[in-house]
């Protein structure tokens, strides 16, 4: 019998495929294999029970691999599985930002129920004319599951699409080739686009990648959306290009009090992958990872 603690991380319909091997306990101190979703696994002492953790999502970093090394635990991830959630939430937010949505929805609110407000709208709707994407450069950064989709639909709704990773392999990059240009280097897609995405982990290289280094060769008034990880910006010269008109928008799907309420920042919280679909193929791919491995001591990460 194994015994797995789930810490809220995980639907249901993932848990109907453990069999009767399976007991789901709430202790995590003997438990043989642990799921978890976002919550940190970091201040948690591994029991010596402890032989696998599945992430019910793509990043790890919620998750002490170190520490899992040295203790024999494997970890497993479940790439892929949500990409379709990020991917539509990716291009939704580039049409947000370039369309000033966010401010005309709030402006709107803050009229309360006033009567004159249709009135209100014609005069002020100036304030927030948008810009259409068609046409505009679009910067992928990472061109795994999520970079890959993102890129593929907005070529097809007409922007240029430049696409941005060192690892990728030659047969992917032939494919890719049919709708987005190669660059061969990030300063590339800094210098060129319009608008900027970015899908690469959180890493020693990648943190702190937007800076005003970086900043300082992209185009004025670039957008940037970031639902990676929010260690990829550095907080205080995000503050600084927002405020300069260096970056005219940036889109994080990770809640800082840093950048929060910063005039130019739209934070979405932590919605990327939060969709029933998204959260149905992590758990169901979690689960059969595990299970694969409890029983049969297989490691694969699909
Ligand atoms: C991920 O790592 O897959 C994303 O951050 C989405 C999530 O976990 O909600």
């Amino acid at each position: 019998m194994f015994k797995i603690n789930c810490m809220n991380a995980i639907a249901n319909v993932g848990l109907d495929l453990f069999t009767d091997n399976y007991e789901l306990v709430d202790n995590f101190n003997d438990t043989n294999a642990v799921i978890v979703r976002s919550s940190s696994v970091h201040d948690l002492e591994l029991p010596p029970s402890l032989v696998a953790i599945a992430r019910a999502g793509a990043g790890v970093n919620n998750i002490p691999l170190d520490k899992c090394a040295e203790s024999g635990v494997v970890v497993f991830n479940t790439p892929g599985a949500n990409a379709n959630g990020v991917k539509e939430m990716v291009i939704a937010s580039l049409i947000i930002a370039a369309r000033n949505i966010v401010g005309g929805v709030n402006w709107v609110n803050s009229c309360g129920p006033d009567p004159e407000v249709a009135k209100l709208v014609e005069k002020k709707k100036s304030k927030f004319v948008g810009k259409e994407i068609k046409g505009r450069k679009l910067g992928v950064i990472g061109l795994g599951a999520v970079g890959v989709l993102v890129a593929n639909a907005a070529n097809k709704l007409d922007m240029e699409v430049y696409g941005y990773d060192p690892f990728i392999s030659v047969d992917a990059a032939w494919n890719l080739s049919k709708y987005i240009k190669h660059s061969k280097s990030l300063d590339e897609i800094f210098r060129e686009c319009d608008f900027i995405t970015v899908h690469v982990p959180s890493t020693d290289e990648t943190k702190g990648m937007f800076n005003n280094e970086t900043f300082e060769i992209m185009k004025d008034g670039v957008v940037i959306l970031n639902f990676s990880r929010d260690t990829l910006v550095r907080d205080e010269d995000m503050i600084e290009a927002l405020g300069s008109g260096k970056v005219g928008s940036y889109v994080t799907d990770f809640p800082n009090p840093m950048v929060c309420g910063v005039e130019g920042v739209i934070t979405i919280p932590h919605l990327g992958a939060s969709t029933s679909e998204s959260e149905d193929n992590c758990a169901v791919m979690a689960v059969r990872q595990l299970m694969d491995y409890l029983e049969n001591g297989n490691i694969r990460n699909s």
